[in-house]
């Protein structure tokens, strides 16, 4: 009986729709629903003029067939830049509506549909006539037309549309406001508009500066080895730079790949949306979905979805690579548990499950064999209720392309986050505490379990060199295996291992923390120490762990939603046939209403040409 209701339901929904859609479409081609604003007689002189932001202003006549036709267009144009709002507004006025007729005079709108732009506190003046045209020709015409009014004076608070001339790069940071984390410069040449689009596609993500440079600038170009237009580089607070490679030469890559980069350095997250199209082109706008206030925007933020991979692919795929575990391999093995249990932030049965794994791999006998210690996992993930993830999907460890990145960026920080909670954990106590037991142990996995042999045999060598002399107080721990990591980076810079997306810096980076570092490059550790501790705090990790609370309600939505759905469609025979009946009927009454209204439409078109002529 339910799925009944649900049918009819469904149809007086059809029903009101179309209905609704024929009885109120035919007057207001626009509707608040689309991504425009709509002016009258009475809000436009308060909207419009007097506005920081431009604006651009369709004139139109409701019964003009041309009108109509070019709605769709307008419709979409105004959702292609939506993401402009704030230096360009677009707007539309009814002049078939009686109502606005002194507005449209006034204007001195002869044609439908006339298209104006106005400059930024424009007074009185008539505006611009704007050709109507692709999307893509209209973009580009009020690009020519902001620009032309930035360069006269108005839009100074408008990010800078004109090209940038230096070749220095510091003059890119000069009137880059505080938050702003990256600039991202355009290369392309004169004629060509992508630069100015993202210009201003982005221009409300606070954290990125976008500037353009055209060909003129060859010393830039060279500076940045550029050769190919439009090319994409960024330049960070360090005067760092580096290419971003977008799949293709359009304004979509071109934000998909600064997207990308924004979202793999965690910056933000962004969003894009696909907006409802009327002509079918493809529109996307970019939102900033989620900026996590908990650390300060710059730079690094370590995920936990990172540091659990890191576990799972340690416990369930290196380790039982080995099929006899033996000897030193089983002592660093058994370091390695003990440290986990100890360290590693899990839930109370994630706490279960590593206990029982560390309890087991010390009492068993050697050797221990690789299978078995597989076998044991499902055993105590079954025992404890805590699951180990198995897909890898890495988060800020995520590479540019597949073999970038991922696992040995997620051994690195899980290691770090380690060093880091120990120190943490034992802080009442530090002075009985073994500054060395997280290390040690990290140097048993690494040279016995970690896949890479050439980072084994190069960390080995650095902890031969430094670990025993340098590490001495609790804290040393942290800041040596950041020295060490250090040290990799630098080694590694220029690497084909390297991921152009993610170049080897010395961390962190001044954007990051620009205490940690002085003007000639001289490491302040005690604030490094600070910035590692707060980074690396498990209570810092950014994304709710896998088990948390919030997490679990979400779950138990998503599945009564999946049921509920099961059950809303899960049609009996009687019932499909009961739809079809009311499907028919309904039919049959629209084909009347819709013969009705045709009638009604022609008397009424013919009183609306008589009545313009009476205006006119
Ligand atoms: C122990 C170990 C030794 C390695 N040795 C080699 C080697 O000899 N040769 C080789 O080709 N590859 C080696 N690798 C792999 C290499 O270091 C990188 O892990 C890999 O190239 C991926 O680099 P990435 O860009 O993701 O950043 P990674 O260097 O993996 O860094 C991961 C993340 O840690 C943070 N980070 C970076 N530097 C520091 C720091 N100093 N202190 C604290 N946090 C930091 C950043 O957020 C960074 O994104 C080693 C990996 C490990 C775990
Ligand atoms: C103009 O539009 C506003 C907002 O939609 C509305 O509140 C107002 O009544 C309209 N004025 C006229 C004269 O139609």
């Amino acid at each position: 009986m339910e799925t009944v209701a649900t049918c009819v339901v469904t149809y007086a929904f059809f029903i009101q729709l179309v209905f609704g859609g024929i009885l109120v479409g035919d007057d207001t081609l626009y509707t608040s629903d689309d991504k425009l604003y709509i002016l009258n007689v009475s809000n436009f002189k308060p909207m419009v003029s007097g506005s920081n932001s431009a604006w651009v202003v369709e004139f139109y006549n409701s019964w003009c067939g041309f009108c109509k036709r070019f709605a769709p267009t307008w419709k979409d144009f105004a959702s292609d830049i939506h993401a402009w709002e704030g230096i360009v507004s677009v707007g539309v006025v009814d002049c078939a509506d009686d109502n606005n007729n002194p507005l449209c005079r006034e204007y001195e709108v002869m044609r439908y549909p006339t298209i104006r732009m106005f400059s930024a506190k424009h007074s009185g003046k008539l505006g611009i006539e704007l050709q109507k045209d692709t999307i893509d020709n209209m973009r580009h015409a009020l690009l020519d037309f902001l620009e032309k009014e930035q360069m006269e004076g108005r839009g100074s608070s408008w990010p800078n549309l004109n090209p940038y001339r230096s070749s220095d790069l510091k003059n890119l940071w000069k009137d880059a406001q505080e938050e702003v984390s990256y600039v991202m410069i355009t290369f392309e040449e004169p004629d060509s508009y992508i630069g100015r689009e993202i210009i201003l596609d982005l221009h409300k993500i606070k954290f990125i500066q976008v500037r353009r440079a055209t060909t003129h600038n060859e010393a830039l170009s060279r500076l940045l080895d550029v050769s190919i237009y439009p090319h994409l580089s960024v330049v960070n607070r360090g005067l760092e730079s580096f290419a971003l490679h977008p799949e293709g030469k359009t304004r979509r890559n071109f934000i998909s790949a600064i997207v990308s980069f924004l979202e793999s350095e965690g910056v933000a997250g962004l969003d894009t949306k696909k907006s409802f199209s009327h002509t079918g082109v493809v529109i996307e706008n970019i939102e900033v979905k989620h900026m996590d206030n908990k650390m300060h925007l710059h730079g690094v933020h370590i995920y936990y979805k990172d540091i659990i991979g890191a576990l799972a692919y340690s416990l369930q795929h290196e380790i039982p690579l080995h099929s006899i575990i033996t000897g030193e391999a089983l002592a660093a093995l058994r370091n390695y548990v003990k440290i986990l249990a100890k360290y590693f932030p899990v839930d109370s049965q994630g706490e279960e499950f590593l206990g029982k794994i560390k309890e087991w791999v010390i009492s068993t006998g050697d050797p221990v064999q690789g299978q078995s210690f597989l076998a044991k996992l499902k055993t105590f993930q079954d025992e404890s209720g805590f699951t180990l993830p198995v897909l890898q999907d890495w988060k800020g460890c995520r590479g540019s392309k597949q073999h970038f990145r991922g696992y040995p960026c997620s051994l690195w920080q899980t290691f770090h986050m380690l060093t880091v909670n120990s120190v943490l954990k034992n802080s009442h106590n530090l002075e009985n505490f073994n500054s060395l037991e997280v290390l040690d142990a990290m140097l048993g996995y690494i040279t016995n379990f970690f896949g890479c042999e050439d980072c084994a045999s190069h960390f080995k060598q650095m902890a031969a060199e430094s670990l025993h002399t340098d590490v001495q107080r609790a804290e040393d721990s942290i800041l040596w295996l950041w020295r060490s990591h250090n040290k990799a980076n630098k080694r590694l810079k220029g690497d084909v291992t390297e991921d152009p997306m993610h170049p080897k810096i010395q961390f962190p980076p001044r954007s990051a923390c620009p205490a940690c570092v002085d003007g000639n490059g001289v490491w302040n550790e005690i604030e490094v120490l600070r910035y590692l501790k707060r980074i690396y705090d498990p209570e810092n990790l950014i994304y709710p762990p896998p088990f948390s609370s919030d997490d679990k309600k979400i779950d138990n939505n998503a599945a009564n939603e999946v049921e509920g759905k099961k059950v809303g469609w899960d049609f009996s025979f009687a019932d499909i046939s009961l739809c079809v009946v009311l499907y028919i009927t309904s039919a049959a009454i629209l084909v009347l209403v819709y013969i009705k209204f045709i009638l009604s439409r022609r008397y009424k078109k013919k009183s609306f040409v008589y009545d313009l002529l009476g205006k006119v």
